[in-house]
């Protein structure tokens, strides 16, 4: 036995710490800059059916596939997928279980870019600077530029110091502050957002439905492709997050209330910003510009704008650090159990690597485009499809499931396997066929 297996894996302090964790994973720039643009892009509340539909059935289902796979084999992916593929005389199962640290790294790389630009945003709404600066040209005389670095570098270190303190004393800990905290200030601009005149209009655009988008498959591409990405299923981040569970913990409830959160959040997202822009008669968009053009117009407009703006884009630091924390403890975890690296090399480890790829992303933004979608668009679900299969499929549906209902209250019955065997495996294929065939999901 090697020196590492002695050393006893850490769990997390119960439940309330776990699916903080997971719901601080699940919520990010996801919610907050891509789903608000979407719903109301395919039709407003008539792409909430596709959407909640993906959720709850497709995206819970691959929630506990993630988090019982890592249970199971208390590995992170590369060991895991070492592990079920030996088991079964199949070769190559490390080098498989690669691509999703990989896939993971590359998030972590280009969210610690876009946490960077948050960071200098939120210090300028600290400053007030928003009300004295040309807001259209300030992002591209920023983002692209050097000074991105020192703010990228400045992400990648307040996510080390979290991640340095593990799982019980880092990770859960920063999320027992900051998802509650996000929460209660989301709700607060959304108040704020309502109460101004003309936010209905945005109201209206969010809620009524046009029903002529449920015979469009760019609707369905779009709402499968968001669903998978916003739970943040890649076998990755869940799967190592799960790995610290222990076997009394209750798979499918977590599941289904990360999924739960996730949805809150990105309603309330979509509830503070499309009402706000329209009352100011600001177009939304997706991406940048909205988080750093359109919102900050909005607080330059609003009376209290300066509180607003700050509280806005603390919730988008709380929102982003808690993916990131996430993201970095997959790159450190493959480090200590694969090279035996203690946790403190591992962070930094992790970080050089957030750092020497992040930096060409910082100075050169088509790069940093064509970096995202490859992650996001071919390597992120092609992850998650190896994850179902060599779950689902090589380790072997029955073991599976009787793992997903150790420890549920409420076990899941037979359907559940061929579900996830046979709808959640395929669909999984078809969002990552889709996504090349679109060129974005
Ligand atoms: N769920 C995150 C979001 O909505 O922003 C993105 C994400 C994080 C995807 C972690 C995948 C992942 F493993
Ligand atoms: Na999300």
């Amino acid at each position: 036995m090697s020196s590492k297996n002695l050393v006893e894996r850490e769990t997390w302090t119960g439940k309330l710490g776990f699916i903080l964790a997971c719901i601080g994973s699940a919520i990010g720039l996801g919610n907050i800059w891509m789903f608000p643009w979407r719903l109301g892009q395919f039709g407003g509340a008539a792409f909430l059916i596709p959407y909640l539909l993906f959720v709850f059935l497709l995206g819970t289902t691959g929630l506990m596939g993630e988090f019982a796979f890592g249970r199971s084999q208390q590995r992170g992916p590369i060991g895991a997928f070492e592990k079920v593929f030996k088991e079964k005389n199949i070769p190559f199962g490390a080098i498989i279980g690669s691509i999703p640290v990989a896939a993971i790294g590359g998030i972590f790389t280009f969210y610690s870019v876009v946490v960077g630009w948050v960071l200098k945003y939120f210090s300028l709404a600290v400053l007030g600077a928003f009300h004295h600066m040309d807001i259209d040209s300030a992002f591209e005389s920023f983002a692209g530029h050097p000074e991105s670095i020192f703010w990228n570098i400045l992400a990648i270190l307040i996510t080390l110091s979290i991640v340095i303190f593990g799982i019980k004393q880092g990770i859960e800990k920063v999320n027992k502050i900051m998802m509650p905290s996000l929460f209660i200030i989301f709700i607060l601009l959304m108040v704020r957002s309502l109460s101004l005149p003309g936010s209905i209009e945005g109201v209206n655009y969010l809620l009524l439905p046009d029903w002529s988008y449920l015979l469009k498959p760019i609707t369905w591409i779009m709402a499968l492709g968001q669903a998978f990405f916003t739970v943040s299923l890649g076998g990755g981040a869940m799967l190592v997050l799960g790995s610290y569970l222990r076997k009394d913990e209750d798979i499918p409830s977590s599941a289904i209330q990360t999924a739960f959160f996730d949805t809150s959040a990105a309603f309330l997202a979509a509830f503070i910003i499309i009402p706000a822009a329209f009352a100011f008669h600001l177009d939304v968009s997706a991406g940048p510009p909205l988080l750093f053009i359109t919102m900050p117009h909005i607080f330059t407009k609003l009376s209290g704008g300066t509180f607003f703006g700050i509280a806005f884009f603390l919730c988008i630091i709380f929102a982003a650090i808690s993916t990131e924390v996430a993201l970095m403890e997959v790159i450190v975890e493959a480090f200590m159990d694969r090279l035996g690296f203690s946790r403190k090399k591992g962070v930094i480890a992790a970080a050089c690597i957030g750092i020497v790829f992040g930096i060409p992303l910082d100075l050169n933004m088509s790069l940093f485009g064509k970096f995202a979608d490859f992650i996001t668009i071919y390597l992120l679900p092609l992850s998650a499809l190896l994850a179902a299969i060599a779950f689902f499929w090589i380790y072997g549906i029955e073991r599976a499931q009787a793992e997903v209902n150790q420890g549920a209250l409420r076990p899941l019955g037979k359907w559940w396997g061929f579900f996830a065997k046979y709808i959640f495996v395929f669909v999984a294929a078809i969002v990552l066929v889709l996504g090349i065939i679109y060129g974005g999901i």
